[in-house]
């Protein structure tokens, strides 16, 4: 992985500190080469372990140019892992948000999500895994978490229902991993196997969405499969103090979703596809941004629409398709999303609040 590639002016460079927001929190930003949040003081630290969304960038059986690009190495189009990202209120537990098919791979990039140099002989300092849907990108990295290492899971009703039945879920016994559940508009502290707290709070809140691809029926061609009631959340992620949203799927924006993220110091939000036909378009499926339950990035019904004129700290496009133009930083539509405000995710990206 590497840091920011070279030519992007606007972006933030390791160390250098800006401000967000109305509520002038301090914000760090750092490069991979920086120092570990281990080491860093008081404040919630984030990190973007996974970027992309589902089939990560490249995607394994994609000749898309974008795809293409990233193999060859192009500057300016940086490969990324599947969606995920990891928060922790003191540098030493942490929590992960989605379980990604890369994993592995991600945790083998993240010093902070590996045991200790000085821990037990098994160990990680990943306390609990919190789960925003069933969708194979978010949770099928659970599966590479067996080894009966102890964590607690956390995810609505809807989605502890998709893990209880698929018994390969079993693998995590659940009298090691327990499965917890979040209440849809409530705010729980996450705690890890054991009870203990990890410090960081989430108030998890229904968004537009939709159930997992692998349950649409066929047997339903026309329907939309749309929901708003839990299939898909967002959260606010909190150590008691700071405070980020991060919603990597949502289909729409209503007045309550505005109304909520109004002030708020970050948010990391769907920033799947730049254009809802641009699947189509690619000539990679058949599919909008909205029968998928994702917004565009652009257009009148879009994010960066939907969302403008907010008093909004810092705001961080995640989730980011294989066939998104903004994937090359040398695009108009990334100069586009740039000028709008708007920062795009890249591996390892870390914020402090
Ligand atoms: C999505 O975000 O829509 C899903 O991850 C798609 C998929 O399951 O591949
Ligand atoms: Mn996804």
């Amino acid at each position: 992985m590497r840091a920011w590639p070279q030519g992007q002016g606007a972006h933030p460079r390791a160390g250098q500190i800006t401000r967000v927001g109305a509520k002038r929190r301090r914000v760090r930003v750092r490069g991979d080469s920086g120092r570990t949040s281990r080491n860093a003081g008081a404040g919630m630290h984030l990190k973007i372990v996974g970027s992309a969304a589902g089939g990560g960038f490249p995607q394994w059986n994609c000749n898309y140019r974008l795809s293409r690009a990233a193999r060859a190495g192009t500057a300016g189009v940086e490969a990324r892992t599947q969606s995920s990202l990891a928060a922790s209120a003191d540098g030493v537990a942490w929590v992960l948000f989605n379980a990604s098919p890369d994993i592995r791979q991600q945790i083998a990039a993240t010093p902070e999500l590996q045991p200790r140099a000085d821990g037990p002989l098994r160990s990680s300092p990943i306390g609990a895994v919190v789960l925003t849907n069933a969708d194979v990108d978010h949770v099928a990295g659970l599966l590479s978490l067996r080894e009966r290492q102890p964590f607690a899971i956390y995810a609505t009703e809807q989605v502890l229902a998709v893990l209880a039945a698929n018994p390969i879920f079993n693998v995590l016994d659940p009298a090691i991993v327990p499965r917890r559940r979040l209440q849809q508009g409530g705010t729980l502290d996450i705690a890890d196997a054991e009870g203990r707290p990890t410090g960081i709070t989430v108030e998890s809140f229904a968004v537009p969405g939709k159930i997992a691809l692998y349950l649409e029926t066929s047997s339903r061609p026309d329907a939309d499969f749309s929901s708003d009631s839990g299939d898909t959340i967002g959260v606010r992620i909190s150590d008691g103090g700071r405070s980020a949203y991060y919603i990597p799927g949502c289909a729409g924006i209503d007045a309550a979703l505005r109304a909520r993220l109004a002030g708020a110091a970050c948010l990391l939000f769907d920033g799947t596809l730049y254009t809802d036909d641009e699947m189509i378009v690619a000539g990679v499926g058949q599919k909008t941004g909205r029968r998928m339950g994702h917004l565009s990035i652009s257009g009148e019904r879009g994010a960066m629409a939907g969302l403008s004129g907010l008093d909004i700290g810092r705001r961080v496009f995640v989730h980011i398709n294989n066939t998104n133009p903004v994937l090359d930083t040398n695009s108009p539509e990334h100069a586009a999303v740039r000028a709008a405000g708007w920062e795009i995710a890249h591996d390892g990206m870390e914020i402090e609040l």
